[in-house]
């Protein structure tokens, strides 16, 4: 094994989901289909275990505690995947704090928020993110890791 291919440390990776969210599979499951937030963190860590990156899943009801938890993304965390649900419509003070933390962040809705009311067609937090993904369901946060993973490839 030459120098250049010594495996460096696992990059990890701060999932963050915001309110709500521990209904899911209950909740509206027309809108968020039927898969739990137990599925959701077991896809993100088979994705993540298949694309060598680590992952910190974590949901609060919170709005204090989701910032909380970004500013502690700063110098910890390689990338962010955040589903800021209700507060991503409302919080200039999550997005704030997305800009702060100075990390790769990708924004993930299950739903499509754009075909829905028009109060949530507006994300501050989009202001602070690399990326968006909405409407595939619990695929867009796998396909967030896949894309965190190959921007650091190239070096975000
Ligand atoms: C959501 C969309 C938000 O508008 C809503 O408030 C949520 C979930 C989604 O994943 O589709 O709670 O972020």
């Amino acid at each position: 094994m030459t120098a250049s291919s010594v495996p460096g440390p696992v990059p990890l990776i701060a999932v963050l989901n915001g309110p709500n969210l521990n209904m899911l599979g209950l909740r509206q499951p027309e809108v968020y289909g039927r898969a739990t937030l137990d599925d959701v963190e077991a896809l993100c860590a088979e994705t993540a275990d298949r694309l060598g990156l680590a992952i910190d899943f974590r949901q609060t009801n919170g709005e204090g505690e989701l910032i909380s938890w970004v500013q502690e993304c700063r110098g910890r965390a390689a990338g962010l995947v955040i589903n800021p649900a209700g507060y991503t419509h409302t919080s200039v003070a999550l997005m704030d704090a997305i800009l702060a933390a100075e990390v790769p962040t990708i924004e993930v809705h299950l739903s499509n928020i754009h075909r829905r009311e028009s109060f949530r067609h507006h994300s501050y937090v989009s202001r602070a993110a690399l990326g968006v993904i909405c409407g595939l369901g619990v695929r867009g946060y796998a396909a967030a890791l896949t894309a965190l993973a190959e921007l650091l490839e190239e070096g975000a």
